[in-house]
């Protein structure tokens, strides 16, 4: 049962979590990061480390699209294993709700 990155790490990306994970299976999109759930030891790390609250345990109910999502974008996206600055704007969209109908982008980051 691996952890999730859920909504509000969209237009954040603090990428804090990637520092620890012990896997690192991180994989970074244009303004969002996912878990591989195939990779994720489910050692919840990573969970009290993002800023946004962003990363839950699957085993929460109603995360069952976020699961499907960072299981399909895992595969399309590059790995990030290192820290990078936060998106610009990530302070203004801290806690906006339902990001991924309004900004979610399908686009690769760039990785490490
Ligand atoms: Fe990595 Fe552990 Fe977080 Fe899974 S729960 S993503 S293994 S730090
Ligand atoms: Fe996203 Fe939180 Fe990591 S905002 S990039 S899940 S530290």
């Amino acid at each position: 049962m691996p952890y999730v990155v859920t909504d509000n790490c969209i237009r954040c990306k603090y990428t804090d979590c990637v520092e620890v994970c012990p896997v690192d299976c991180f994989y970074e999109g244009d303004n969002m990061l996912v878990i591989h759930p195939d990779e994720c030891i489910d050692c919840g790390v990573c969970e009290p480390e993002c800023p946004a609250e962003a990363i839950k345990p699957d085993t929460e109910p109603g995360l069952e699209k976020w699961l499907k999502l960072n299981a399909e974008y895992a595969e399309k996206w590059p790995n990030i294993t290192v820290r990078k600055d936060p998106l610009p704007e990530a302070k203004e969209f801290d806690g906006v709700p339902n990001k991924l109908e309004a900004h979610f982008s399908e686009k690769p980051g760039e990785g490490d």
